[in-house]
Formats: C-alpha cells, structure tokens, sequence
C-alpha cells in the first residue's frame, strides 16, 4: 500500500498542495508538522524554544513512522526537516510514492516571509534560508519525482501528482 509523499524545503506548498492531490484523488490527508503539534499540546516554535530541536526532530520522526502504518493510502505533507535522518528518508522510500516539491529561493523568501511560525527561519531570512538550502543540498533528491513549483497553481500541480501517482482512493 503506497502513500503519496510531499517533501521539499520550507515554503514549497507541501501541505497545500497535499491537501488538493489529497481532494482530487479522493483519499485522507495527513499533515506531519500538524500531527506534531496535535501530540504535543504545543506549537512548534514553544516546542523548540522550550525542548529544542533535537526533541523536535524525535517526535517528527515518530509520528513519521506511526502515519506510514496507516492501513488506508494517505497523502501525506511532511516538514521541511523530514529529510534529514536518514531512517526517516528509508521509512518513507519503502512507504511511497515520494514527491519533491522544488521551488528557487527567490520563491521561498516570498512565500515563507511574514511567516513566524517557523523557528528556523527566525533572524535574517534571507541568510538563514540561504545557509539551510545549501547545508541540504541533496537530502530531496532521493523523490521518485521532482516538481517546480514557481511558476504553476495549486490545482495545476496537484493534477500533475495525481497523475504521477497513479491511483485514486475512491
Ligand atoms: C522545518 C520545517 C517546518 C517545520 C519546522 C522545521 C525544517 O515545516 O517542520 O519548522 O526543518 O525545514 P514546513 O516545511 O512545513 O514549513
């Protein structure tokens, strides 16, 4: 049973566009980040400024491993972090059908700007995007597709999954 699975950097449209592959093929949508902070009582940036990252990234990788059980196909909207252990990235390659989703920083600045929700990405954004794309160069390319995101809508990408994935849940 194969999940559909966004990856991709913060500020790509993981969970929105998830959310519309999740509408068009008819099948239940679960979001990582949300799961987290639906577990903890808390939001991410009190979950970091109180455990830190290092807790963050252990709760991540559980609700990965628990939302991958799902017995019904999901779509599935990770974090941008997700990435980085490489158990999570084995979990998920053996779970399904993976879908980076890629856009230039120039996009991501724009869309992730006012956001504050993002601890991350807190100080100059301009240098801490910058730094975080270069120190994970690589870590999205084991997706089994990759998809810009620039310069297409929500419903035109999503389309374009539900194509590649092959296999509606109605
Ligand atoms: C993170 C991305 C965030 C969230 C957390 C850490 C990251 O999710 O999990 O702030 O390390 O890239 P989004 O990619 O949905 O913003």
């Amino acid at each position: 049973m194969q999940h559909i699975i966004l990856i991709g950097f913060m500020g790509t449209g993981k969970s929105t566009v998830g959310q519309e592959v999740a509408r068009q093929l008819g099948c239940s949508f679960a979001d990582l980040d949300a799961a987290v902070v639906a577990r903890e009582g808390r939001s991410i940036p009190e979950i970091f400024a109180t455990d830190g990252e290092a807790y963050f990234r252990e709760r991540e990788s559980q609700a990965l491993a628990d939302m991958l059980n799902h017995s019904t196909r999901h779509v599935i909207a990770t974090g941008g972090g997700i990435v980085l252990r490489e158990h999570n990235r084995e979990l998920m390659r053996d779970g399904g059908y993976i879908v980076h989703l890629a856009a230039s920083k120039e996009t991501i600045l724009a869309r992730v700007k006012r956001d504050r929700n993002r601890p991350l990405l807190q100080g100059d954004m301009e240098e801490r995007v910058s730094k975080l794309i270069q120190q994970r160069e690589g870590l999205y390319d084991f997706a089994h597709t990759t998809i810009a995101t620039d310069n297409e809508t929500v419903v035109q990408l999503a389309a374009r999954i539900c194509k590649l994935a092959d296999g509606s849940c109605k």
